[in-house]
């Protein structure tokens, strides 16, 4: 079964420019291999994502996102 999540979120302080072209690089690889797709926007202080895969891949990849420091909110 497949799942899809959407949500916005904000972009803290400490997080660089550096960090996010970093992290944009490492979701494109992780995502391929885990076989989710979706889009990652950064803009204007603010994250927009789309990911949909199976569902418990999706679940557990959500719970690490949320807690991830680079973002709040
Ligand atoms: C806004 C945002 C979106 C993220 N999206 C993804 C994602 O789609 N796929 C992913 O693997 N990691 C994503 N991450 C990174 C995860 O929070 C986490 O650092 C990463 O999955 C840890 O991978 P590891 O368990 O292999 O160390 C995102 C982080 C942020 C801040």
């Amino acid at each position: 079964m497949l799942k899809t999540i959407c949500y916005i979120s904000s972009i803290t302080n400490k997080t660089s420019q550096k960090d996010l072209s970093q992290l944009s690089d490492f979701v494109a690889s992780k995502n391929n291999q885990l076989n989710i797709t979706g889009i990652l926007i950064i803009q204007h202080g603010h994250f927009f994502q789309i990911m949909e895969g199976k569902l418990q891949i999706v679940e557990d990849l959500f719970n690490k996102i949320k807690v991830d420091q680079r973002h709040s909110d």
